[in-house]
């Protein structure tokens, strides 16, 4: 055959979460009622202002090719929203938009790594961490972090894996698919050990709006002088605005990286949707109603959610301090014989779930967890409790 796959072909995977989406999807079009907790975007409509401010856009215009890396307005509304309410002083230079978080991190990692690097990524991890390292041809160092230690990176963890080759630390807090939040301190004993390396940063914090209870969000680079030097933050509007659909995400880095990150863009998709960035502008420059409407629901849901696992034989889970991730422990469930098929590992614990319950979940494994399943609580009510009532009787085989 001429026309082969490149050797890269082999380096990535699907992304596991879309995958059980769209067996999900595929169940449902054969009429099946899948009660759907698998996919990571939260089921509100996108609210109306922004909605309105696309519209606008599109009328005005803005229908073109924009600047590679964003038009200039949002650019400098982020550098306005970093300076004045992150903390993090930022010129508008350093704003790279991207078609999605997931994008910005793509950038990052091809703006940063190479053959012969290695990345530190904790687990669980997001699923798209560990392929986008590969795609650079550096080496993903996976770290397991344990249900014990509340599921967070320690200083030493990291320090005892460093090598002359690592070239980036990756911390996503509040985390996918754990929910967990790292304190302010052990960020900042994190940081002290990052500046005693040569070690970069990447920092998702695009869950940063979504924290519950006593849980903060903390932007990594304002944590130490020095660290926004070394630190490549990202963020977007996909998760707190519920615009997952609208594909704006972006990334805040030292001024050479987010130059070339935006020549890198400029090659590969020339820019972001502009009507999308118009309507991302709206939604970070105009009024914040909607996002705390759809936090109490998050925070109903995540109470919800919290009490029906704990009455759920067999499963546990550390409370998510942030994101709309329940991330259950189902490994004592391994051995049994559920919905017809054996549970060997939380692969089958899924597909059984999802073939014979019609519940989606995601397997751990795909995280870098074997043991566990995430439930993603970016669903209504209604939902949710016909999905434990349908797992309650799955779990009694
Ligand atoms: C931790 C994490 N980072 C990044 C993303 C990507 O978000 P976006 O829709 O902006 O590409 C997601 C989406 O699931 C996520 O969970």
């Amino acid at each position: 055959m001429v026309l082969t796959l490149a050797e890269r072909s082999s380096l990535i995977a699907p992304s596991a979460t879309l995958a059980m989406a769209s067996e999900a999807r595929r169940l449902k079009a054969e009429g099946v009622d899948v009660l759907d907790f698998a996919l990571g975007e939260p089921d509100f409509k996108t609210p109306e202002n922004i909605q309105e401010a696309a519209i606008r856009a599109m009328r005005a215009g803005h229908t073109h090719y924009t600047p590679p890396a964003g038009i200039p307005e949002l650019k400098q509304a982020l550098a306005d929203h970093y300076t004045r309410k992150m903390g993090l002083p930022t010129q508008a230079a350093q704003v790279l938009i991207s078609n999605g978080a997931k994008h910005s991190i793509h950038n990052a990692l091809m703006a940063v790594c190479g053959p012969g690097d290695e990345v530190i990524i904790p687990a669980p991890y997001w699923v798209s961490y560990a392929d986008l390292v590969k795609l650079t041809g550096a080496v993903p160092v996976v770290l397991t972090t344990t249900e014990e230690s509340g599921f967070k990176l320690t200083p030493e963890q990291f320090l005892a894996a460093v090598t002359p080759r690592t070239k980036l630390l990756m911390i996503n807090s509040p985390s996918n698919p754990t929910g967990v939040v790292y304190d302010r301190s052990e960020l900042e004993a994190l940081a002290d050990a990052v500046l005693t390396t040569n070690v970069g940063v990447l920092s998702d914090e695009i869950y940063e709006q979504l924290t519950y209870g006593d849980a903060r969000p903390t932007v990594f680079a304002t944590l130490r002088p020095g660290l926004a030097e070394r630190t490549i933050t990202i963020s977007g509007v996909s998760k707190t605005y519920a615009m997952t659909g609208w594909r704006i995400g972006w990334a805040i880095a030292p001024t050479a990286i987010a130059k070339f990150m935006g020549d890198l863009q400029s090659q590969e998709t020339s820019n972001p949707c502009s009507v999308s960035q118009y309507a991302a502008l709206e939604a970070v420059v105009g009024p914040q109603d909607s996002v705390r409407l759809m936090h109490e629901q998050f925070v109903k849901r995540r109470e919800y959610v919290l009490g029906r696992i704990e009455t759920l034989p067999g499963v546990t889970c550390v409370p998510p301090g942030g994101a709309f991730y329940a991330f259950m422990n189902v490994s004592a469930h391994f051995g049994r014989t559920l919905g017809g098929r054996e549970i060997k590992n939380s692969t089958d614990f899924c597909l059984s779930a999802l073939a014979s319950a019609h519940v989606a979940l995601v397997m751990g494994s795909a995280f870098g967890a074997e043991g566990y399943a995430r439930l993603s609580f970016a669903t209504d009510l209604k939902t949710l409790e016909r999905g434990f009532d349908a797992l309650e009787n799955f779990l009694k085989g």
